[in-house]
């Protein structure tokens, strides 16, 4: 059995993707393969005490300083480590280069695109991916804009993609009885219900939702927006609700139980992520489209990064080309609103999508054989 060490910024019990990932997919290794150094966090202590591996924590963030290139070495020699895995890989990554045993890097989007676009930037990112042995992608995004950026490189290192993915038990169709507890519980409506799930940032596009929804038509009985998760546009966005006058709650942020039981009471979820700063910013996948379609709900997505690889796209929901365009992302939520049987299709669609190519399992495997891979060869 190889064994490794994880160096990472992003670890539960922090929330977001790059922690659901990270998480989701290192507890499914065997535990005594792989310890993790990362940054403490409010409610840490408990949250290692049960994960069942190793966990140390220091002051973050980690920065690539020769105190903590020191750390990481007499962690991994008292380990056995025969690998150390950073992310991010800048600027975290530099430090791959000072350590004594061999590096690899965990890739997930913004981090790769945005140095790469800036040539003081690109040129030492693509030294740290070049003599990295391994570079794990999220998806297929962050490895293609990895393959681009190594370009002729000779000494190319492993790539290998391991997309994000969902615990297909514990994100499940929910029963009409879960659908109204949910709704009673939180004091939602019993009719037709939009979700939105993510970080409120200009980038996640819940604006262009608002706005879509504020152009339905009001005669019919419309449906109720459900935002969950907080952010620096929550201002911005509850001004525009109130112009708009569309029926819509913020949620704030939820407890895991109380997110998995709304996404299965939904009948429809989006989330039209955009690329910003001319395509610098874009979506690097978006778990939270597979946490919906895990329970059997249709999805509208944008077309931004690698987002579009989280559906099966006309078969599990829609993607909208132009997820700022209010006018067509009104349009695919008509579609699905007037709709229930392509709802209920696209609904049983989805669930199986994601049960057959994103099942944290699975997934798992793939990044146990590919570190062995490379660590064994
Ligand atoms: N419990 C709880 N409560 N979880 C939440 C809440 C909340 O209020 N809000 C968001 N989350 C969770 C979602 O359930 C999901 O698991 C995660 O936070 C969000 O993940 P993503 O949709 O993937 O977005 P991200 O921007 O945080 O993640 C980045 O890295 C991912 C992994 O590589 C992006 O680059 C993503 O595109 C990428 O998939």
């Amino acid at each position: 059995m190889s064994r490794h060490l994880l160096v990472t910024n992003d670890f539960p019990p922090k929330v977001g993707g790059i922690q659901n990932y990270l998480y989701e997919l290192w507890s499914r290794l065997e535990p005594d393969s792989f310890m993790v150094l990362t940054t403490d966090h409010q409610g840490a202590d408990d949250f290692d005490r049960n994960v069942g591996f190793q966990v140390q924590r220091v002051k973050g963030p980690l920065l690539p300083t020769a105190s903590l290139a020191k750390k990481i070495d007499e962690l991994a020699e008292k380990f056995g480590a025969d690998l150390i895995l950073l992310d991010p890989a800048l600027p975290l990554g530099m430090l791959g280069r000072r350590l004594h045993r061999p590096y690899g890097l965990v890739l997930h989007g913004a981090e790769v695109v945005i140095p790469s676009k800036i040539p003081a930037l690109s040129g030492l990112l693509k030294g740290v991916m070049r003599d990295a042995k391994i570079l794990i992608a999220a998806g297929r995004y962050p490895a293609q804009c990895a393959f681009d950026l190594l370009g002729d490189s000779t000494t190319d290192p492993v790539i290998q993609i391991v997309n994000p993915g969902v615990d297909v038990d514990r994100f499940a169709v929910a029963s009409e009885m879960q659908k109204l507890e949910i709704r009673r519980e939180l004091g939602l409506t019993e009719g037709l219900a939009v979700l939105f799930v993510s970080r409120l940032v200009p980038r996640k596009g819940a604006d262009s939702l608002i706005k879509a929804m504020a152009m339905l038509n009001r005669d019919e009985s419309p449906p109720q927006l459900w935002i969950v998760g907080s952010g620096r546009d929550k201002g911005r966005l509850s001004r525009l609700i109130e112009r708009s006058g569309i029926d819509a709650v913020f949620l704030g942020k939820l407890s895991q139980d109380k997110l998995v039981a709304l996404y299965g009471a939904a009948d429809i979820f989006a989330m039209l992520c955009r690329n910003r700063w001319f395509g610098l910013e874009q979506e690097g996948f978006g778990i939270v489209f597979l946490e919906a379609q895990a329970c059997g709900v249709p999805c509208l997505v944008g077309d931004s990064g690698g987002a579009r690889d989280a559906l099966e796209p006309g078969g599990s929901g829609f993607v909208l080309d132009n997820p700022r365009d209010a006018k067509s992302v009104s349009l695919a939520l008509d579609t699905l609103i007037r709709n229930p049987e392509l709802r209920l299709k696209m609904g049983s669609r989805a669930r199986y999508f994601v049960e057959s190519d994103f099942d944290y399992r699975k997934l798992a495997d793939i990044l146990k054989d590919a570190i062995d891979s490379v660590v064994l060869a």
